[in-house]
């Protein structure tokens, strides 16, 4: 047993406001514009409404996800030890930002459809409704991620029971879709990680994945060795989106680790005096090619977090915000975003007892389950 003093930091509102001025593409200005003209946020599922200055409210207890009806029950189980999903989280399943042409996350998706079809001709295949429901062999083996990674555990990832879970990243469907024949293809979905919350974390975010597979005529034409000539395509994709969506940016290759790739590496752009990370990508494991009907051929992959990317792109401070259908926020999204609350954050001192089987993330959700969102963390082990 040990005691904990909690410092619950409940953040007011007071959203700071960048005081860095934008470096505007004209790319970047059409976005904005298209944003600002939308003034708020349409299409909402019919299972949900908005009270004034409040969150989406469900007060459905089914949901249409991936083409299907998901009930609460389905995926919330409070009896069953191995399902470790919260209401908070369940209420996020089929909103669907990603699809919503007003909203600054379906903005940018749309943006970089943009860029593929104009480029490739539309050959990239568009998915964007598969159900965020997946099995943990898609989500974790099929990409190679290793049987005692960290993001397997019931802290890291929500789990509907020890076989299934809400995916933790779109390569969750690299597998599914190289079995169904896809070559070129472009993956958009909502992903859940068990994580604090603040600015910049938060349980559901959205990602892109992007997957190019290449036969072995294309890379022998070309007089170089499979790797090297996916590389070299990826690299140049990548930078020539980077270029689109954020104007003339310097950018830079970093390498990193992915399971599922191999070299891997990190793109980034030199934005507002810093060096952005924008996405993660790589050249992929053949064995992934291998296992799912694709031996003798190279690819390339790639995964974005929209929401990183649209917190630069369109100046939004705070990642709840994309959540919020507050007229104070919906209406006002232009050039530099002003804070519509003065109130300075708000501390609440709570102990009490623990066991070993504390963990930090369960405490959160306990807490954000009455104190919703803005409730932040804060923790005092004493
Ligand atoms: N799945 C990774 C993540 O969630 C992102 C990613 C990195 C996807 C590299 C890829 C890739 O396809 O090649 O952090």
């Amino acid at each position: 047993m040990a005691f904990l003093l909690v410092q619950c930091h409940v953040s007011s509102c007071a959203f700071i406001a960048r005081h860095s001025p934008l470096i505007c593409s004209s790319r970047l200005q059409d976005m904005r514009s298209l944003f600002f003209a939308a003034r708020s946020f349409s299409g909402a599922s019919s299972f949900a409404s908005r009270k004034k200055g409040g969150p989406l409210r469900i007060h459905a207890s089914t949901i249409q996800a991936g083409g299907i009806t998901i009930s609460r029950e389905d995926v919330v189980k409070e009896d069953d030890p191995t399902n470790n999903v919260p209401d908070t989280v369940f209420s996020k399943l089929g909103l669907h930002l990603h699809r919503r042409d007003d909203h600054p996350l379906g903005i940018l998706k749309n943006e970089i459809y943009k860029y593929f079809d104009e480029k490739f001709s539309g050959k990239y295949q568009k998915f964007d409704d598969l159900s965020p429901i997946v099995s943990v062999t898609s989500n974790f083996d099929d990409v190679l991620v290793p049987p005692d990674h960290v993001s397997r555990r019931y802290n890291d990832t929500y789990y509907i029971n020890s076989d299934t879970v809400l995916r933790t990243h779109t390569s969750a469907h690299q597998a599914e879709k190289l079995r169904e024949g896809c070559t070129h293809f472009l993956v958009t979905g909502d992903v859940y990680r068990r994580d604090s919350i603040d600015a910049t974390h938060y349980p559901v975010f959205h990602q892109m994945e992007g997957f190019r597979v290449f036969s072995q005529a294309e890379w022998e034409a070309a007089g170089v060795d499979g790797t090297s000539f996916a590389l070299q395509d990826l690299k140049e994709t990548l930078e020539g989106l980077a270029k689109r969506l954020f104007g003339d940016v310097e950018t830079r290759w970093v390498d990193t680790y992915f399971p599922f790739t191999n070299p891997s590496l990190e793109l980034e752009i030199f934005f507002q005096g810093d060096w952005l990370e924008v996405l993660g990508c790589g050249v992929t494991e053949p064995a992934i090619l291998e296992n799912n009907g694709r031996a003798g051929t190279v690819a390339w992959a790639f995964g974005l977090g929209l929401e990183r990317l649209a917190m630069v792109l369109f100046d939004i401070p705070d990642i709840r915000l994309f959540w919020s259908s507050d007229p104070r926020f919906t209406s006002q999204l232009g050039i530099k975003f002003k804070p519509f609350s003065k109130y300075p954050p708000c501390y609440k001192d709570i102990s009490f007892w623990i066991n070993d089987a504390f963990t930090e993330n369960n405490l959160c959700e306990v807490v954000r389950g009455i104190a919703g969102d803005l409730a932040e963390e804060g923790f005092n082990l004493i």
